[in-house]
Protein backbone atom coordinates (compact mmCIF):
# COMPACT_ATOMS: atom_id res chain seq x y z
CA UNK A 1 0.00 0.00 0.00
CA UNK A 2 3.29 2.68 0.51
CA UNK A 3 3.99 2.29 -3.28
CA UNK A 4 1.60 4.91 -5.12
CA UNK A 5 1.85 7.62 -2.65
CA UNK A 6 5.93 7.75 -2.83
CA UNK A 7 4.50 8.20 -6.69
CA UNK A 8 2.77 11.27 -6.13
CA UNK A 9 5.41 12.20 -3.86
CA UNK A 10 8.13 11.70 -6.49
CA UNK A 11 6.27 13.65 -9.26
CA UNK A 12 6.04 16.63 -6.75
CA UNK A 13 9.83 15.98 -6.17
CA UNK A 14 10.40 16.49 -9.56
CA UNK A 15 8.09 19.18 -10.06
CA UNK A 16 10.25 20.99 -7.05
CA UNK A 17 13.69 19.67 -8.46
CA UNK A 18 13.00 21.52 -11.94
CA UNK A 19 12.23 24.65 -10.04
CA UNK A 20 15.56 24.33 -8.09
CA UNK A 21 17.58 23.86 -11.01
CA UNK A 22 15.90 26.09 -13.23
CA UNK A 23 16.22 28.73 -10.20
CA UNK A 24 19.39 27.96 -9.93
CA UNK A 25 20.32 28.48 -13.64
CA UNK A 26 18.41 32.24 -13.68
CA UNK A 27 20.93 32.94 -10.49
CA UNK A 28 23.47 31.40 -12.54
CA UNK A 29 23.29 33.29 -16.21
CA UNK A 30 21.50 36.01 -13.83
CA UNK A 31 25.23 36.01 -11.78
CA UNK A 32 27.50 35.70 -14.85
CA UNK A 33 26.09 39.31 -16.00
CA UNK A 34 26.60 41.21 -12.94
CA UNK A 35 29.32 41.70 -10.82
CA UNK A 36 29.70 38.86 -8.52
CA UNK A 37 28.86 40.42 -4.56
CA UNK A 38 30.10 37.98 -2.14
CA UNK A 39 27.15 37.99 0.52
CA UNK A 40 28.44 38.36 3.88
CA UNK A 41 27.94 35.02 6.12
CA UNK A 42 24.14 35.21 7.86
CA UNK A 43 24.57 34.06 11.21
CA UNK A 44 22.32 31.13 12.05
CA UNK A 45 18.81 30.70 14.26
CA UNK A 46 19.39 28.90 17.25
CA UNK A 47 17.40 25.67 15.80
CA UNK A 48 19.97 25.82 12.68
CA UNK A 49 23.17 25.95 15.08
CA UNK A 50 22.10 22.99 17.08
CA UNK A 51 21.10 21.31 13.83
CA UNK A 52 24.14 21.92 12.22
CA UNK A 53 25.79 20.19 15.34
CA UNK A 54 23.95 17.13 14.93
CA UNK A 55 24.36 17.36 11.44
CA UNK A 56 27.95 16.98 11.64
CA UNK A 57 27.84 13.88 14.13
CA UNK A 58 25.16 12.34 12.18
CA UNK A 59 25.52 12.80 8.19
CA UNK A 60 28.25 15.25 7.50
CA UNK A 61 30.86 11.65 7.00
CA UNK A 62 28.62 10.80 4.12
CA UNK A 63 27.02 14.80 3.03
CA UNK A 64 29.95 16.91 3.85
CA UNK A 65 30.14 19.04 6.90
CA UNK A 66 28.84 21.75 4.18
CA UNK A 67 25.95 19.33 3.09
CA UNK A 68 27.44 19.88 0.16
CA UNK A 69 27.63 15.97 -0.66
CA UNK A 70 31.14 13.82 -0.75
CA UNK A 71 31.10 10.74 -3.40
CA UNK A 72 29.57 8.71 -1.25
CA UNK A 73 26.34 11.05 -0.81
CA UNK A 74 24.69 13.55 -2.59
CA UNK A 75 24.64 17.13 -2.49
CA UNK A 76 21.25 17.67 -0.25
CA UNK A 77 21.33 21.68 -0.65
CA UNK A 78 20.11 20.04 -4.20
CA UNK A 79 17.59 17.83 -3.17
CA UNK A 80 14.03 18.07 -3.74
CA UNK A 81 13.24 15.96 -0.47
CA UNK A 82 14.93 18.95 1.25
CA UNK A 83 13.61 21.94 -0.94
CA UNK A 84 9.97 20.94 -0.34
CA UNK A 85 10.24 20.09 3.51
CA UNK A 86 9.05 22.09 6.14
CA UNK A 87 10.29 21.89 9.62
CA UNK A 88 11.03 18.85 9.19
CA UNK A 89 7.77 17.63 7.76
CA UNK A 90 9.24 15.55 5.08
CA UNK A 91 13.10 15.13 6.60
CA UNK A 92 11.40 13.12 8.98
CA UNK A 93 9.38 10.59 7.63
CA UNK A 94 12.50 10.23 5.50
CA UNK A 95 15.05 9.44 8.20
CA UNK A 96 12.88 6.91 10.19
CA UNK A 97 13.35 4.39 6.88
CA UNK A 98 16.12 6.04 5.24
CA UNK A 99 17.25 4.54 1.93
CA UNK A 100 19.35 1.75 3.48
CA UNK A 101 19.81 -0.51 0.24
CA UNK A 102 20.54 2.56 -1.37
CA UNK A 103 23.26 3.24 1.25
CA UNK A 104 21.67 6.00 3.28
CA UNK A 105 21.10 4.31 7.04
CA UNK A 106 17.78 4.60 8.92
CA UNK A 107 18.28 7.35 11.99
CA UNK A 108 14.73 5.81 13.51
CA UNK A 109 15.97 7.48 17.16
CA UNK A 110 16.34 11.16 16.44
CA UNK A 111 13.78 12.94 17.85
CA UNK A 112 11.01 15.28 16.25
CA UNK A 113 13.28 18.68 17.56
CA UNK A 114 16.40 16.80 16.19
CA UNK A 115 14.98 16.72 12.90
CA UNK A 116 13.24 20.06 12.86
CA UNK A 117 17.06 21.32 13.85
CA UNK A 118 18.99 19.53 11.18
CA UNK A 119 15.78 20.93 8.84
CA UNK A 120 16.77 24.42 10.08
CA UNK A 121 20.20 23.85 8.74
CA UNK A 122 20.04 22.65 5.65
CA UNK A 123 17.44 25.70 4.86
CA UNK A 124 19.86 28.20 6.24
CA UNK A 125 22.29 26.69 4.01
CA UNK A 126 20.20 26.99 1.07
CA UNK A 127 19.30 30.90 1.84
CA UNK A 128 23.28 31.10 2.08
CA UNK A 129 24.30 29.08 -1.49
CA UNK A 130 21.28 31.00 -2.95
CA UNK A 131 22.79 34.01 -2.64
CA UNK A 132 19.89 36.02 -1.00
CA UNK A 133 22.03 39.23 -0.98
CA UNK A 134 22.54 38.85 -5.28
CA UNK A 135 21.86 42.68 -5.86
CA UNK A 136 17.95 42.78 -7.07
CA UNK A 137 18.81 44.57 -10.69
CA UNK A 138 20.93 41.80 -11.43
CA UNK A 139 18.30 39.08 -11.94
CA UNK A 140 16.43 42.23 -14.12
CA UNK A 141 18.01 41.78 -17.14
CA UNK A 142 15.13 40.66 -18.84
CA UNK A 143 12.51 42.55 -21.26
CA UNK A 144 9.12 43.51 -19.73
CA UNK A 145 7.55 44.21 -22.96
CA UNK A 146 8.49 40.59 -24.13
CA UNK A 147 7.41 39.12 -20.98
CA UNK A 148 3.43 40.76 -20.99
CA UNK A 149 3.36 39.66 -24.62
CA UNK A 150 4.45 36.31 -23.58
CA UNK A 151 1.81 36.53 -20.22
CA UNK A 152 -0.94 37.10 -22.73
CA UNK A 153 0.31 35.03 -25.09
CA UNK A 154 2.64 32.01 -25.77
CA UNK A 155 2.74 31.29 -21.73
CA UNK A 156 -1.57 31.76 -21.97
CA UNK A 157 -1.21 32.94 -18.07
CA UNK A 158 -3.82 35.62 -18.97
CA UNK A 159 -6.39 32.46 -18.93
CA UNK A 160 -6.11 32.04 -15.29
CA UNK A 161 -4.61 35.71 -13.91
CA UNK A 162 -4.67 39.25 -13.89
CA UNK A 163 -1.99 41.51 -13.35
CA UNK A 164 -4.86 43.79 -11.72
CA UNK A 165 -6.08 40.67 -10.15
CA UNK A 166 -4.71 37.82 -8.55
CA UNK A 167 -1.31 39.13 -8.86
CA UNK A 168 -1.82 42.98 -8.40
CA UNK A 169 0.55 44.16 -6.15
CA UNK A 170 2.53 40.92 -5.92
CA UNK A 171 6.10 42.66 -7.05
CA UNK A 172 5.25 44.58 -3.85
CA UNK A 173 5.39 41.83 -1.67
CA UNK A 174 7.68 39.34 -2.74
CA UNK A 175 11.01 39.82 -3.77
CA UNK A 176 12.31 38.80 -7.17
CA UNK A 177 14.21 35.57 -6.16
CA UNK A 178 11.51 34.13 -4.44
CA UNK A 179 9.04 35.25 -7.23
CA UNK A 180 10.60 33.53 -9.73
CA UNK A 181 10.55 30.39 -7.82
CA UNK A 182 6.78 31.34 -7.45
CA UNK A 183 5.53 31.51 -10.49
CA UNK A 184 7.91 28.25 -11.77
CA UNK A 185 6.70 25.91 -9.13
CA UNK A 186 3.64 27.44 -6.75
CA UNK A 187 3.32 25.97 -3.44
CA UNK A 188 1.26 22.75 -3.83
CA UNK A 189 -2.46 22.39 -3.75
CA UNK A 190 -4.44 19.55 -2.84
CA UNK A 191 -5.03 17.67 -5.67
CA UNK A 192 -9.22 17.09 -6.07
CA UNK A 193 -10.71 13.80 -6.91
CA UNK A 194 -14.25 12.89 -8.55
CA UNK A 195 -15.30 9.17 -8.18
CA UNK A 196 -18.48 7.94 -9.64
CA UNK A 197 -19.85 4.87 -8.46
CA UNK A 198 -21.58 2.30 -10.49
CA UNK A 199 -24.84 3.32 -8.86
CA UNK A 200 -24.17 6.75 -10.81
CA UNK A 201 -23.34 8.40 -7.32
CA UNK A 202 -20.25 10.89 -7.24
CA UNK A 203 -18.56 11.80 -4.29
CA UNK A 204 -15.67 14.26 -4.35
CA UNK A 205 -12.59 15.63 -2.40
CA UNK A 206 -8.79 15.78 -1.73
CA UNK A 207 -7.00 13.15 -2.86
CA UNK A 208 -5.59 11.28 -0.65
CA UNK A 209 -4.09 7.98 -1.93
CA UNK A 210 -4.40 6.40 -5.67
CA UNK A 211 -3.09 3.35 -6.98
CA UNK A 212 -4.38 1.08 -9.71
CA UNK A 213 -6.36 -0.57 -7.21
CA UNK A 214 -7.54 1.56 -4.30
CA UNK A 215 -8.41 5.42 -4.41
CA UNK A 216 -8.69 7.16 -1.37
CA UNK A 217 -9.59 10.86 -0.59
CA UNK A 218 -11.22 13.56 2.04
CA UNK A 219 -14.89 14.15 1.13
CA UNK A 220 -16.55 18.00 2.05
CA UNK A 221 -17.02 16.62 5.68
CA UNK A 222 -13.72 15.64 6.71
CA UNK A 223 -14.59 12.01 6.20
CA UNK A 224 -11.60 9.96 4.97
CA UNK A 225 -13.54 7.47 2.28
CA UNK A 226 -11.83 4.58 0.52
CA UNK A 227 -12.79 2.88 -3.14
CA UNK A 228 -12.14 -0.60 -4.33
CA UNK A 229 -11.24 0.69 -8.46
CA UNK A 230 -12.65 -2.48 -10.02
CA UNK A 231 -16.24 -0.94 -7.77
CA UNK A 232 -16.13 2.46 -9.54
CA UNK A 233 -17.07 3.82 -12.58
CA UNK A 234 -14.54 6.56 -12.85
CA UNK A 235 -11.82 8.30 -11.20
CA UNK A 236 -11.13 12.06 -12.29
CA UNK A 237 -8.56 13.51 -10.67
CA UNK A 238 -8.14 17.04 -10.95
CA UNK A 239 -4.61 18.89 -10.41
CA UNK A 240 -5.57 22.86 -9.77
CA UNK A 241 -1.73 23.12 -10.86
CA UNK A 242 -1.33 21.33 -13.91
CA UNK A 243 -0.98 23.91 -15.82
CA UNK A 244 2.38 25.07 -14.28
CA UNK A 245 3.26 21.58 -14.21
CA UNK A 246 3.11 21.75 -17.91
CA UNK A 247 4.68 25.08 -18.48
CA UNK A 248 7.99 24.48 -16.50
CA UNK A 249 9.83 21.98 -19.27
CA UNK A 250 8.28 24.77 -21.96
CA UNK A 251 10.59 27.70 -20.52
CA UNK A 252 13.67 29.17 -22.42
CA UNK A 253 15.58 31.28 -20.08
CA UNK A 254 15.06 33.95 -21.91
CA UNK A 255 11.14 33.58 -21.09
CA UNK A 256 11.71 33.16 -17.64
CA UNK A 257 14.48 36.70 -17.49
CA UNK A 258 11.29 38.49 -19.46
CA UNK A 259 8.54 37.08 -17.41
CA UNK A 260 10.34 37.95 -14.18
CA UNK A 261 11.43 41.43 -15.70
CA UNK A 262 7.17 42.07 -16.60
CA UNK A 263 6.19 40.34 -13.26
CA UNK A 264 8.21 42.86 -11.02
CA UNK A 265 6.21 45.72 -12.33
CA UNK A 266 3.13 44.36 -10.78
CA UNK A 267 3.93 46.59 -7.64
C1 LIG B 1 26.56 6.24 5.54
C2 LIG B 1 26.36 7.38 4.70
C3 LIG B 1 25.21 8.32 5.02
C4 LIG B 1 24.91 8.94 6.21
C5 LIG B 1 25.64 8.81 7.55
C6 LIG B 1 23.77 9.79 5.94
N1 LIG B 1 23.40 9.69 4.64
FE1 LIG B 1 21.84 10.63 3.75
N2 LIG B 1 22.17 9.60 2.03
C7 LIG B 1 23.21 8.73 1.81
C8 LIG B 1 23.11 8.22 0.47
C9 LIG B 1 24.07 7.23 -0.19
C10 LIG B 1 21.97 8.80 -0.11
C11 LIG B 1 21.43 8.59 -1.51
C12 LIG B 1 20.37 7.51 -1.46
C13 LIG B 1 19.69 7.40 -2.80
O1 LIG B 1 20.38 7.18 -3.79
O2 LIG B 1 18.47 7.56 -2.83
C14 LIG B 1 21.42 9.68 0.91
C15 LIG B 1 20.26 10.42 0.71
C16 LIG B 1 19.80 11.35 1.62
C17 LIG B 1 18.67 12.22 1.39
C18 LIG B 1 17.78 12.20 0.17
C19 LIG B 1 18.30 13.09 -0.89
C20 LIG B 1 17.31 13.11 -2.04
O3 LIG B 1 16.86 14.18 -2.41
O4 LIG B 1 16.99 12.03 -2.57
C21 LIG B 1 18.54 13.00 2.49
C22 LIG B 1 17.51 14.09 2.70
C23 LIG B 1 19.57 12.61 3.42
N3 LIG B 1 20.31 11.60 2.86
C24 LIG B 1 19.75 13.18 4.66
C25 LIG B 1 20.63 12.70 5.60
C26 LIG B 1 20.71 13.21 6.96
C27 LIG B 1 19.90 14.38 7.49
C28 LIG B 1 21.64 12.45 7.59
C29 LIG B 1 22.03 12.52 9.04
C30 LIG B 1 20.96 12.43 10.04
C31 LIG B 1 22.17 11.51 6.63
N4 LIG B 1 21.53 11.68 5.44
C32 LIG B 1 23.17 10.60 6.89
C33 LIG B 1 24.20 8.39 2.71
C34 LIG B 1 24.25 8.79 4.04
C1 LIG C 1 -4.65 26.95 -16.25
C2 LIG C 1 -4.44 27.92 -15.24
C3 LIG C 1 -3.07 28.56 -15.05
C4 LIG C 1 -2.18 29.02 -16.01
C5 LIG C 1 -2.25 28.93 -17.52
C6 LIG C 1 -1.10 29.66 -15.26
N1 LIG C 1 -1.34 29.58 -13.93
FE1 LIG C 1 -0.25 30.47 -12.47
N2 LIG C 1 -1.37 29.54 -11.06
C7 LIG C 1 -2.49 28.79 -11.31
C8 LIG C 1 -2.99 28.24 -10.06
C9 LIG C 1 -4.21 27.35 -9.88
C10 LIG C 1 -2.11 28.72 -9.07
C11 LIG C 1 -2.17 28.40 -7.58
C12 LIG C 1 -3.33 29.06 -6.97
C13 LIG C 1 -3.01 30.38 -6.47
O1 LIG C 1 -2.18 30.47 -5.56
O2 LIG C 1 -3.58 31.35 -6.99
C14 LIG C 1 -1.12 29.54 -9.72
C15 LIG C 1 -0.13 30.26 -9.08
C16 LIG C 1 0.68 31.23 -9.68
C17 LIG C 1 1.52 32.17 -9.00
C18 LIG C 1 1.66 32.27 -7.50
C19 LIG C 1 0.58 33.19 -7.01
C20 LIG C 1 0.61 33.34 -5.54
O3 LIG C 1 0.17 34.42 -5.09
O4 LIG C 1 1.03 32.42 -4.83
C21 LIG C 1 2.14 32.95 -9.94
C22 LIG C 1 3.09 34.09 -9.70
C23 LIG C 1 1.69 32.46 -11.22
N3 LIG C 1 0.80 31.42 -11.03
C24 LIG C 1 2.11 32.98 -12.43
C25 LIG C 1 1.79 32.40 -13.65
C26 LIG C 1 2.44 32.75 -14.89
C27 LIG C 1 3.53 33.81 -15.05
C28 LIG C 1 1.86 31.97 -15.87
C29 LIG C 1 2.18 31.90 -17.34
C30 LIG C 1 3.57 31.64 -17.69
C31 LIG C 1 0.85 31.16 -15.21
N4 LIG C 1 0.86 31.43 -13.87
C32 LIG C 1 0.00 30.28 -15.86
C33 LIG C 1 -3.09 28.58 -12.53
C34 LIG C 1 -2.51 28.91 -13.74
Amino acid sequence: MKKQPELITSRKLLFACLGICMTAALIRSAAAQAPAATPPPTPYSAAAEQGKGIFSSSCSFCHGSQATGTEQAPNLLRSPLVFQDHNGDSLGPFLKDGRPTLGMPAFPTLAPEQVQDISAFLHARIQEIRGTRLPETAMLVGDPKAGLAYFNGAGKCSTCHSATGDLAHIAAKTQPLALTTLFLTPPAKPIQVTVVLPSGQTVSGQLEYLDEFTVALVDADGAYRTFPRDRTKSVDVVDPLIAHKKLLPMYTDKDIHDLLAYLVTLK
